[in-house]
């Protein structure tokens, strides 16, 4: 069963989330451990990240006993590219807080096609080796994709290379300026390495997201709706607007 909470607009659930990732780095770092998270890019997580960066300033909250994993990354895609995932996370939360950098893992975009699968496998074995993400932060596609997990992708799949679809690259053109400037692959987690966390939080903000929400949280999980996946996960939230939630 996933459990929804609707809060009247992004910056008061987005509070929220951060509140709730802030408390889970302090409970972590007073047990002495690391604290996994997963996190997303996209425009839903940036109040969340703003919030988290107030915190770490004002209220002196420290990341340096977190680790991060980032859900997907363009490919091709060379790190210091103004459009990577890579920069995206610097410029809009990384660089602001003091997070150690051999802590922060962000799929390699810039890597040849050789080596995308053992890449792969050894992204997905380290975070096994940590005892998996304590908790993942998700945004979700028009189309119901999940990181980059598009339409069509199974349960079992795990990191790898796909096709971005062309709902996706249509939505993306507006960071692009053009269609064809969107990269038309990516490495993305897959469904499995998703459902593999501990807890996760998807956030969606707007009336464009509301449609699929509905179908998410409605209809029978299917492959169509990737984030329908997330109805058989344990400990899933989702954090609403009283735009996104309008069709609930
Ligand atoms: C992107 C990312 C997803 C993100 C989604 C929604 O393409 N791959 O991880 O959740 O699309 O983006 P937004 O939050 O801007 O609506």
């Amino acid at each position: 069963m996933i459990k929804t909470f609707i809060y009247k607009n992004l910056n008061e659930g987005s509070i929220i989330v951060a509140k709730k990732i802030s408390n889970l780095i302090k409970k972590k770092e007073k047990l002495n451990q690391k604290c996994v998270l997963g996190l997303s890019t996209g425009s839903s997580p940036l109040k969340t990240y703003s919030e988290l960066i107030k915190m770490h300033k004002k209220e002196g909250l420290s990341f340096k006993n977190v680790i991060v994993f980032n859900l997907d990354e363009f490919y091709p895609m060379k790190p210091n590219s103004q459009f990577s995932y890579h920069s995206f996370m610097f410029n809009k939360f990384l660089k602001y807080i003091d997070i150690q950098k051999k802590n922060i893992n962000i799929p390699k975009g810039d890597i040849s096609n050789k080596k995308i699968k053992s890449y792969c496998k050894s992204f997905e074995k380290k975070i096994d080796n940590l005892g998996g993400i304590d908790l993942q932060l998700l945004g979700i596609g028009t189309n119901g994709h999940i990181g980059f997990n598009e339409p069509g992708s199974d349960i079992n799949s795990i990191t790898r290379k796909i096709i971005i679809s062309n709902h996706s690259r249509l939505a993306l053109s507006k960071d692009f300026k053009s269609i064809d400037n969107v990269p038309k692959n990516a490495i993305t987690m897959g469904v499995k390495t998703i459902l593999k966390a501990k807890k996760i939080i998807l956030i969606a903000w707007g009336k464009t997201k509301s449609k699929i929400i509905r179908k998410t949280l409605k209809e029978k999980t299917n492959p169509l709706i990737p984030a329908s996946y997330l109805q058989s996960h344990k400990n899933t939230l989702f954090i609403l607007d009283n735009n996104s939630s309008s069709y609930l």
